[in-house]
C-alpha cells in the first residue's frame, strides 16, 4: 500500500494502478462501518484508493473539529490488510488555498434536516467530496446510507456537473444491539450507549407500523417521539421519499424515515430505507 500525503505523490501513485478504481473517501478513526465499504470497493474494482481527510470546511464554528478523533496509525494499519492500494492522507494546505471558488448545497433540499440544523456544513462537505473525487480518478465512489442525505446531496451533485463516477450506495453498519456504528460513538459512556439504542429501536418502531399497514406520517412519528425519550434532546425525525422531499403517506420503496438527537456529548444520526 502506498501512503500518499501530497497531491503529487497521489498522482504518482495513481500511475502504478490499472482498471477501474473503487474510492472511499472517510474523516478516519476507521470502524467496520468503513470497513464494509472498503470489502465492497475492493470486490468490485481492481485497484481501491481511500482517503482519511478531516475536513475542516465541513465543522461550523463550535463543532468538535480539533476534537474529531484521528488515528492515523491504526487506520493505515486497517487499509493495509484490508488490500487498499493507495491511502490518501492529504494536509489541509495540500487540499486548499485562500479565497476558493465555492461550490453550495440545493436551497431546499440542502437546508432541510441535517442543513437546517448545521447551515454550511453541506457546502464543505460537497467542496471537498468534488475535490476528492476528481483527485482519485474513481469509477466508481462509495457512501453510506448512515449519512442519507450527505448520499443524497452528493448523488445530485455528480448528476448536476456531469461527473463522470459512480455513487455507490452501501448499507449502515450497526453493533449487536443495532446501535449504527460511528467514529463520534467513543465519545458515549456505555450508559449513554444503551440509551443511544432509542434512535435505533424508534425506527424499528416505525418499521412495524409500517408493515402492519399504518403510513401515516404524523402517527408514526408520534410513537417514535415516545421511544426517542430516553435520549437527551430530539432534534429532528422526519419521513421523506428518497430526493428529500416531505410525505404524508409513506410510499413503500420510496421512503426515507430519518432521526437525529443527543446522547451525552456527540450528536448522533441514524435512518431507515423502506
Ligand atoms: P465519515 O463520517 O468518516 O464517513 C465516511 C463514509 O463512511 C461515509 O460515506 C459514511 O456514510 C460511511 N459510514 C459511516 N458510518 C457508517 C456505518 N455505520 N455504516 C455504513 N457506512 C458508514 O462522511 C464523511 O466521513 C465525510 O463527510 C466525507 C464524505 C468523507 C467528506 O469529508
Amino acid at each position: 500500500m502506498i501512503i500518499a500525503r501530497t497531491i503529487a505523490q497521489l498522482q504518482e501513485a495513481k500511475n502504478t494502478l490499472n482498471g477501474s478504481i473503487g474510492f472511499v473517501p472517510t474523516m478516519g478513526a476507521l470502524h467496520q462501518g468503513h470497513l464494509s465499504l472498503i470489502q465492497q470497493a475492493r470486490k468490485e474494482n481492481d485497484a481501491v484508493i481511500v482517503s482519511v481527510f478531516v475536513n475542516p470546511t465541513q465543522f461550523l464554528e463550535g463543532e468538535d473539529l480539533d476534537a474529531y478523533p484521528r488515528k492515523e496509525e491504526a487506520d493505515a494499519k486497517i487499509c493495509e490488510l484490508a488490500g487498499v492500494d493507495i491511502l490518501f492522507m492529504p494536509t489541509i494546505d495540500q487540499m486548499y488555498e485562500s479565497d476558493e471558488l465555492c461550490i453550495g448545497a440545493p436551497a431546499v433540499r440542502g437546508y432541510i434536516l441535517e442543513g437546517e440544523k448545521r447551515p454550511g456544513h453541506f457546502d464543505g462537505m460537497l467542496q471537498v467530496v468534488m475535490k476528492l473525487l476528481n483527485l482519485s480518478s474513481a469509477t466508481r465512489a462509495y457512501f453510506g446510507k448512515k449519512d442519507a442525505q450527505q448520499l443524497a446531496l452528493i448523488t445530485q451533485m455528480v448528476r448536476n456537473y456531469f461527473m463522470d463516477v459512480q455513487i455507490v450506495p452501501c448499507e449502515i453498519v450497526r453493533d449487536e444491539r443495532g446501535l449504527a456504528l460511528s467514529s463520534r460513538n467513543v465519545y458515549m459512556s456505555e450508559e449513554e450507549k444503551e440509551r443511544a439504542l432509542a434512535l435505533s429501536r424508534s425506527l424499528k418502531r416505525a418499521t412495524k407500523m409500517v408493515v402492519s399497514g399504518e403510513l401515516d406520517v404524523e402517527a408514526i412519528k408520534i410513537q417514535m417521539l415516545k421511544v426517542l425519550e430516553e435520549t437527551d434532546r430530539v432534534e429532528y425525525v422526519a419521513i421523506v421519499d428518497r430526493s428529500f422531499r416531505p410525505l404524508k403517506k409513506v410510499e413503500i420503496g420510496n421512503t426515507i424515515i430519518l432521526v437525529a438527537a443527543w446522547v451525552g456529548k456527540p450528536r448522533l444520526i441514524d435512518n431507515i430505507w423502506i
